[in-house]
């Protein structure tokens, strides 16, 4: 078989199904690769900064690996704004729900939010925008890890001078989440609160 039969789902048989999930499956293999890619035309989004998008995700994943950060939190630094290509208005969202079902639930949430807490640095400056927005969240388990998460790594990688590591440096680490069994409660942990920060490294 190389096409299913059907042109309406409903009329599609178990066979029609049982090629499809064999295509998905290896279709899933491939999402590593896919989201590489997506983190390099984040190049040619939004200027006027000192950094490309795609320069601010690495240093941001670079500064969480020199922090000695677990792979969740370097591969959430290095995606967590990788919804600014198609979801400016909740980019935040977009890239926590690529995450969610390979990540600890802890980076997913400081991912998803993290635009609430971001606004702390610039809010004051513009009208219409919250500096305190992120009280919201005030409370939540994770409200510390996604405070630390903006002021260590995303707020800070702004930076042309700073020796950030190459992308291809990441990418085993992509791969190795994404090839991770999807909503896998040992990954997922929920509740658990991981540091951001361990032994650094040079
Ligand atoms: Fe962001
Ligand atoms: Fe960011």
């Amino acid at each position: 078989m190389e096409r299913v039969s059907f042109t309406q789902m409903k009329d599609g048989t178990k066979e029609d199904y049982e090629f499809l999930t064999a295509h998905e499956i290896d279709h899933t293999k491939h999402t590593a690769q896919r989201l590489l890619k997506a983190l390099v035309e984040l190049d040619e989004g939004l200027s006027g900064y000192q950094i490309t998008r795609l320069g601010h995700s690495i240093q941001s994943a670079t500064r969480a690996w020199r922090d000695g950060a677990d792979t969740d939190w370097i591969v959430a630094a290095l995606l967590h704004d990788i919804g600014d290509i198609y979801a400016p208005y909740n980019h935040d969202e977009y890239a926590a729900t690529i995450l969610k079902p390979f990540v600890r639930e802890q980076c997913t949430w400081v991912v998803a939010t993290h635009g609430d807490f971001q606004m702390l640095y610039y809010g004051h400056h513009l009208d219409g925008f919250d500096e305190n927005k992120r009280e919201r969240h005030r409370g939540h388990t994770y409200f510390d890890d996604c405070a630390e998460f903006c002021e260590r790594w995303d707020q800070a990688s702004f930076d042309p001078a700073y020796d950030t590591l190459p992308l291809e440096f990441f990418a085993p680490m992509v791969e190795g989440v994404f090839a991770r069994k999807p909503y896998d409660p040992d990954v997922i942990q929920p509740g658990t609160r991981i540091p951001l920060t361990g032994t650094p490294r040079a």
